[in-house]
This record gives structure tokens, C-alpha cells and sequence, in this order.
């Protein structure tokens, strides 16, 4: 796993903010200012044991104008690859991380008229960040953010302090009815220049992706970030081939090894970050034959295009895909 831009940090802060939530403030190792990053950035953190590392992608969730620090914040997953457990139990108040720069594949569309923000679960993180800058530019929007219990809801004090109060809504699922987030009245209509940004657990997203869908909402208003996603074999998955479109050489992918990990063996190198079809750092021109794509990251229309995959977790509908290497 390669990451893009190093950086040294270190831990200058460390919180509980909820149950199973933990923050981390960073500050630049030696003291400088961090690069600048915009709403919805994440950085790539690297952690756990040095001779096997593991590399997460966490959304920085403070205010988009400090450059002093970036905070991120991460649910503990007993069942998840270890990534989190490492940042639970092993990251400490001055321990020193590499991070990448931050990079931003869930932007704020600064031309929208209105913006309607939901979050569920720790996806607070990146719309926390996008709040954040909406109440600092005056523009028009709603936040309603829906957890599963007021003790698992982080950044609670600080939404309920924040400027942008008014404009957020939280919801809980353990709370009576009247409170809760109805998905299908909320997103009945799509308005003209509203934009929806959605982030948290696969089934919350589904649904409002979902919803906003059905309901006629233009791709081009939805703005989503998947995490955490399980990519599981499917049943049927079968060998196939991949041709370097430069130098014209085949490589076989076998049944139970990615296009990546088929690519590495033969010497062929793809940049990737997390490895689970959610981030686009490994994005690959297709020239010819028909992915099987596997990923949470491009939009319906961009698969249907087939003009490119995702190589670390997508395969193959025809016996070859040739690719733009
Ligand atoms: Fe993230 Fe492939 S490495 S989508």
C-alpha cells in the first residue's frame, strides 16, 4: 500500500467522545502549519505494527479554516481488519503517525442553492466539516444526523454550541417516534439546486441513496462517501485475464486473487489506499472487455460507461479486460 504525500504527525490530543468513539487531534511533527484541506477531505492514517502496518482513511471533522491541526475521529469495530482496534488501543497522547495530505472525494458543491447534510453514525465526520464551512459562508442548509442512541452520538456539545445549532436535527433510533428521520418524507421531492450529501453505515446510506433515487433526485445533486465497506467473494467468481495495454503483456487473475494483487506478482505496481472499492486512488482505464465492478465509489452511470474500475476489489464479466498501463 503506497501513501500519497507523507506527512508526520503527532497526537496532541486524544478523547472519548462517545461510546466507541474516540478522537484524535494531530498537530505537524515539528510544529508548522498542516496543508490546507477542504470540506469532506480525509487523510490516509497509518498504523499498528510497524513490520505489517495497516492504512485507514478517516475524515477530518474540524473546522476547514485551522491549519494548526486536523481531528478525525473513529468507531471502534470489534469485527472490522484491525485498523480502528489499532487506533483504539495502541495510539497515544505523543505518539508520532504518518499521514497522507488530505485529499477530498466528497466536495461541497459550491454552486448548490440549498444543501441538505445527513449523517449517520460516525459518517458525522465529514458533514461535521462541511457544516462547518456552510455556516462560515452563509449559505443555506439542514443537517439532521441520526444515531442509534444519544450515548453513541458523538460531537453532540459541540453541534448543540456550534453557530449552526439551529439548522441540525439529531435523531435517535432508541427515541420516540415523533424524533426520528423520515427518509421518504425528507427526500419526496428533489428541489431544484438542493444538493444532498449523505455519509455513514452502508444500509443508512442505501436508503437515502435509495430514496433520493426513486424519487427522481439527478445523480448529479447526490454527494456520498461510503466506508468501511465488505467485500466479500461472490460465489462464481471465476479467472481471468488482463492485458497491459503498453507493452501488450496478458497476466491471469486467479479466482481468489484481485486484478491488483495479479498485477503486483507480475511486477506491475497500482497506487492504492484502501483497498475496498471505497477511496478511487487505484482507478484504471478500461479500453476494452467488461468489468464486474465491485466498488462504493462511482455512480451508477459510471459503471454502466465501463470505461473504467476499480481494480483493487472489481473483476472481470468478460474472459479479458484490457487495461490503460
Ligand atoms: Fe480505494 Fe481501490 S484502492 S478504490
Amino acid at each position: 500500500m503506497s501513501v500519497a504525500g507523507a506527512l508526520r504527525v503527532r497526537v496532541a490530543g486524544k478523547r472519548a467522545e462517545a461510546a466507541g468513539i474516540c478522537s484524535f487531534e494531530l498537530v505537524e511533527a515539528e510544529g508548522r502549519p498542516l496543508p490546507s484541506f477542504s470540506a469532506g477531505s480525509h487523510v490516509d492514517v497509518t498504523v499498528g505494527d510497524p513490520a505489517n502496518p495497516i492504512t485507514r482513511q478517516y475524515s477530518l471533522c474540524n473546522d476547514p479554516a485551522e491549519s494548526h491541526r486536523y481531528l478525525i475521529a473513529v468507531l471502534h469495530d470489534p469485527a472490522g481488519r484491525g485498523g480502528s482496534a489499532a487506533m483504539h488501543e495502541r495510539v497515544q497522547v505523543g505518539d508520532v503517525l504518518t499521514i497522507s495530505a488530505p485529499k477530498n472525494h466528497f466536495a461541497l458543491a459550491h454552486d448548490a442553492k440549498r444543501h441538505l447534510l445527513l449523517a449517520g453514525g460516525i459518517g458525522i465526520t465529514p458533514i461535521l466539516c462541511m457544516a462547518e464551512r456552510l455556516a462560515a459562508t452563509g449559505a443555506e442548509f439542514e443537517l439532521h444526523y441520526c444515531t442509534r442512541s444519544r450515548e453513541r452520538t458523538a460531537f453532540a456539545e459541540r453541534i448543540a454550541a456550534s453557530a449552526f445549532a439551529p439548522k441540525a436535527a439529531l435523531h435517535f433510533d432508541d427515541g420516540p417516534a415523533g424524533q426520528k428521520f423520515d427518509i421518504g418524507a425528507r427526500l419526496a421531492k428533489p428541489q431544484a439546486g438542493e444538493h444532498l450529501y449523505v455519509c455513514g453505515p452502508k444500509g443508512f446510506m442505501d436508503a437515502v441513496l435509495g430514496t433520493a433515487r426513486a424519487n427522481g433526485w439527478p445523480e448529479a445533486q447526490l454527494h456520498y462517501e461510503f466506508f468501511a465497506a465488505e467485500l466479500a467473494p461472490v460465489a462464481g467468481d471465476a479467472s481471468f485475464e488482463v492485458q497491459i495495454a503498453s507493452s501488450g503483456r496478458i497476466v491471469v487473475v486467479p479466482k481468489d486473487k484481485t486484478v491488483v494483487q495479479a498485477l503486483a506478482a507480475a511486477g506491475v505496481e497500482v497506487q492504492t489506499s484502501c483497498e475496498q472499492g471505497v477511496c478511487g486512488t487505484c482507478i484504471t482505464r478500461v479500453l476494452a472487455g467488461t468489468p464486474d465492478h465491485r466498488d462504493l465509489y462511482f455512480t451508477p452511470e459510471e459503471h454502466a460507461a465501463n470505461d473504467q474500475f476499480t481494480p483493487c476489489c472489481s473483476r472481470s464479466k468478460s474472459a479479458r479486460l484490457v487495461l490503460d498501463l
